[in-house]
């Protein structure tokens, strides 16, 4: 097999990097999304009138039963608010007629004795009883059914260092940088970084003035980087999880950077570990367990496993191998991430257990298929990193409602998708002895599959994607739309500035329907829903550009209501947001979509230097939680060091700005977007 030793790039030095993404680790040779968008459109003689127009050629294309004849009989209710118009101020926008509410802002107690939040200036401890920073993925889940009680879980995917701690004031620091004195970092800010990430599960009810608030119950929680876990499925139990910690391998210490989520058919939540691997450096040659997942060969991300005093729960992000065996160091630490971890929020005693067949990569969130009596389990999961694949796992079991568990994710099989030139696709199986994953290829085991499962899709010829982010599946059709947020590395590599399409700094979103509407199936037919971008560069599936009410680039947040309307949310990166092509997009913003007849409308634009992330509604869809993470980040070292931060969202002018939930219901009540 191919070698993937340490030629990959240095983290801390690939361009665009410093922003939450992973750089590109994929050297296979597999074929990429725009090999096959490129085959499709050249094979069909579309490339004369543009690429945009050839591109609204594939799409008009469709896929039989597609969802605009699906649409009819499915009648989502109509968007009946007014468009926003794209924006660039620190504010969160939304159409006449609704009204926004902050809720559970970064540092908001909710367990313990509720220390008060205290910009800078809480200790690890009391940033433990809080809310985390960096909202994304988000459940509500009711208490009893109702529609205005119930609990928040929501991840905390990474942490600004210069918002959280007092002693970055008046330094030159960018979003993610943090003070290293002497090779040394200071603990105490280590360990707030640790339990400022990872999932906060809290009450909330609605008052009788409409307001929402944070209630003390026993179910609030934090679970976070340092809290213990077990492992289950296929790669619990073997050498590659052994650690000092753990020397049967069945356990670790914490989760961390929790993206999106997914929220099983027994109702519990699932948090996904993506850009993990940053966080761990092993300064010798390092296993393909580690190269292939971009493991730094100099400094973690924010160097902590230079923490001030060696502790153990700080010396683990370093992997490189010290005693005389794995049970003496934390050589295999790093293969204890990468997955996805599900949590029953409703027993606060119970350990999260990271699911080892639903594999290890950069999961950005997991969406489930509808379970139904007497069939398998079925959900898709997307790696995001550029030139990374989809994944989706089946379980080996059949779903009973009455004695269903996460037991049901331990024994499946793990498949990867492939997209071809002419709409068909196939999932392949990443099973000892298919598709090349055989003992000579380097994969013995069904564990070896697992924790290599990148490696595993390079060998079965998986297809290339422009970085996979969130999934949904409509409500009727079950058709699994994903976002492709963008491709940066794309844009380096092979295309001028002048021809932004080509450069794909604007993402899409690709939908599939498996063979016989079944889930479990192994062969799907695929399509377009929409390429994204401005006027002259985007295009719906009905081959209707986007304009003013619509415009928008790099889809990540989706999700479908239970009638059918998709939202999708963007995350231009930092470094791009309101500037260059980006700038006619403004700042990020959340969209509503009819799959049926293409259209798409602009519902919110949020505040400056924020990304849109995390959407969920009530049972009754009249109240809408929404999240905003990083507001500021796009604060330059120099404006921060001089105290000039470009946003005070949401607390008002002169303070931090907080990642946060918003809280959006309509004036007179009605369902939100309808
Ligand atoms: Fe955490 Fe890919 O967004
Ligand atoms: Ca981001
Ligand atoms: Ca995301
Ligand atoms: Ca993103």
């Amino acid at each position: 097999m191919r070698a993937y030793e340490s030629d990959y790039p240095d983290h801390t030095k690939t361009p665009g990097f410093g922003h939450g993404d992973e750089p590109p680790c994929n050297k296979s040779e597999n074929q990429t999304f725009y090999d096959v968008m490129d085959a499709r459109i050249s094979r069909r003689g579309w490339l004369i009138g543009g690429l945009a127009a050839a591109v609204s050629g594939v799409l008009a294309q469709g896929f039989s039963g597609s969802a605009q004849a699906q649409g009819a009989a499915t009648k989502p209710e109509r968007m009946g608010f007014e468009p926003v118009k794209v924006g660039a101020a620190d504010a969160v926008v939304v159409p006449e007629g609704y009204r926004v509410q902050v809720l559970g802002a970064w540092g908001e107690p909710i367990l313990g004795s509720m220390p008060p939040f205290r910009a800078g200036l809480n200790t690890a401890a009391e940033q433990a009883q809080q809310i985390g920073m960096h909202h994304d993925g988000m459940h509500f889940f009711p208490i009893n059914g109702s529609s205005s009680d119930g609990l928040i879980v929501v991840n905390h995917e990474y942490v600004e260092p210069r918002f959280l701690h007092a002693s970055a004031k008046g330094r030159e620091l960018n979003s993610e940088e943090v003070v290293v004195t002497d090779g040394v970092r200071n603990a105490e800010e280590v360990a707030k970084e640790l339990v400022a990430q990872g999932v906060a599960i809290y009450r909330t009810r609605r008052d009788a003035d409409n307001r929402w608030t944070i209630v003390v119950d026993p179910r609030n929680r934090r679970i976070t980087g340092m809290t213990h876990m077990e492992f289950s499925g296929p790669v619990r139990g073997t050498a590659y999880l052994v650690t000092k910690y753990s020397p049967e391998g069945v356990a670790t210490r914490g989760t961390l950077n929790n993206c999106a989520h997914g929220v099983t058919p027994w109702n519990t939540y699932i948090t996904a570990e993506e850009n993990w691997a940053g966080y761990f450096r092993n300064a010798e040659k390092m296993p393909r367990e580690q190269s292939r997942y971009g493991v730094s060969a100099n400094r973690g991300r924010y160097a902590w496993e230079l923490a001030s005093g060696g502790a153990d729960e700080f010396a683990r992000f370093d992997a490189t191998p010290r005693g005389a065996s794995a049970r003496d160091d934390y050589r295999n630490e790093p293969n204890g991430f990468g997955w996805l971890v599900e949590i029953d929020p409703f027993n606060p005693q119970s350990t999260p257990i990271k699911r080892t067949h639903l594999g290890r990569f950069a999961h950005e969130g997991v969406i489930f298929a509808p379970a139904v009596p007497g069939k398998k389990i079925v959900c898709y999961s997307g790696d995001d990193a550029r030139f990374e694949y989809i994944y989706k796992f089946v379980s080996a079991k059949t779903y009973d409602l009455k004695t269903a568990s996460g037991a049901l994710l331990d024994e499946g099989t793990l498949y990867a998708a492939k997209f071809n030139a002419d709409g068909t696709g196939q999932w392949l199986a990443l099973v000892p002895g298919e598709n090349g994953l055989t003992a000579e290829n380097g994969f013995q085991t069904l564990a070896d599959i697992l924790v290599n499962t990148r490696l595993a899709a390079d060998r079965a010829g998986a297809t290339k994607m422009d970085r996979p982010e969130w999934g949904a599946i409509h409500p009727v059709t079950g058709e699994v739309y994903f976002t492709l947020t963008n491709n940066t590395a794309r844009t380096q590599a092979q295309v001028d500035a002048a021809n932004p399409r080509s450069q794909n700094q604007f993402g899409q979103i690709i939908r599939w329907r498996e063979a016989g509407d079944d889930h479990a199936q192994t062969s799907f037919r695929w399509d377009l829903f929409v390429i994204a971008g401005n006027r002259a560069t985007s295009s719906t599936f009905n081959g209707r550009a986007l304009g003013e009410d619509n415009i928008f680039a790099c889809p990540d947040g989706l999700w479908f209501d239970a009638a059918g309307r998709l939202w999708i949310q963007t995350d231009i990166g930092e470094s791009e947001q309101n500037r260059g092509a980006l700038e006619p997009m403004g700042n990020n913003q959340m969209l509503c979509a009819d799959p049926a007849s293409g259209e798409i409308r602009r519902f919110l634009v949020g505040p400056t230097g924020q990304e849109i992330t995390g959407v969920v509604t009530t049972p009754d869809m009249r109240t809408m939680f929404v999240g905003i993470q990083h507001p500021g980040a796009t604060t330059s070292p120099k404006d921060f060091a001089a105290g000039k931060i470009n946003s005070a969202w949401p607390d008002g002018q002169g303070t931090i700005p907080r990642s946060a939930t918003l809280v959006i219901t309509r004036e007179d009540g009605g369902v939100i977007g309808s």
